[in-house]
């Protein structure tokens, strides 16, 4: 199902430089440990200027990462803050075949659904739902696992699964892969929940789907902060 690839070199000069990124801090942890010079700026702009110009990309296909990478990203995305350290959250792994049975359920969704607004679910409605697990080689479903902590109210614990999400985006594309965050409006219908065995107070959070970008990556625009921030000091 996986390939064993340990390094991929991403596609694009814009999408990821990441392995520039790990040299820069070889280097810098070399020039500190050599105590002639203390500053790793050029390691913090490279590592900023990544996380600017991250893209989520939507045509994506072979290579995915392996099993151990996924793993890797994985453990990343366990790392994000998590009031009271309860990991509200659960990750599974759909490829190959078993994304057929996945597009099952979200057509058996889509028709519920449409079914509840007095509607039949016509043809290109139905290729299109069926088609949707397919537009790449993997998905990670990201479940929210609700606890019980008098300290933690549930929106905290949602604010958390997203957090992790975006550490498995981040890690992902260290990695080389691309990846991009979907709901869409089949993903709490209750056959999904059924098919992930998803508790009547959580939600699934996010379908990653991962691979490599079919085409280069668009680059992202400078966009412009002012007005969301204030400084009060
Ligand atoms: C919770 C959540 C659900 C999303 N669901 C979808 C979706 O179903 N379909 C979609 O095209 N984009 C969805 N997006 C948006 C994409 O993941 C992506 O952020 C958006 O296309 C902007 O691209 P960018 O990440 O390159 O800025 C969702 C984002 C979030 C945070």
């Amino acid at each position: 199902m996986y390939n064993n690839h340990h390094q991929h070199e991403p596609q694009s000069g814009a999408f990821v430089s990441f392995s520039e990124i790990s040299l820069a801090k070889k280097n810098s942890d070399r020039i500190k440990r050599s105590g002639f010079e203390t500053d790793s700026s050029s390691f913090t702009d490279k590592l900023i200027n990544w996380l600017e110009s991250r893209r989520s990309v939507v045509k994506l296909i072979e290579p995915a990462p392996s099993q151990e990478q996924l793993l890797d990203a994985i453990h990343c995305a366990m790392t994000a803050p998590d009031h009271k350290k309860l990991k509200p959250w659960r990750f599974i792994v759909t490829a190959g075949d078993a994304r057929l049975s996945l597009a099952e359920a979200l057509l058996a969704s889509a028709i519920a659904q449409a079914q509840r607004a007095g509607e039949l679910v016509d043809e290109k409605t139905r290729c299109k739902t069926l088609n949707m697990p397919l537009r790449a080689p993997v998905i990670i479903t990201v479940v929210t696992q609700m606890r019980y902590h008098e300290k933690v109210p549930h929106f905290e614990q949602m604010l958390s699964a997203g957090a992790c999400i975006q550490n498995l985006i981040l890690a992902l594309q260290a990695q080389g892969f691309a990846s991009v965050w979907r709901t869409g409006l089949l993903a709490n219908e209750a056959e999904i929940k059924r098919y992930f065995n998803v508790g009547a107070e959580d939600y699934i959070a996010g379908f990653i789907y991962v691979g490599t970008p079919a085409s280069p990556v668009p680059t992202r625009q400078k966009l412009s902060v002012d007005e969301y921030v204030t400084f009060d000091m």
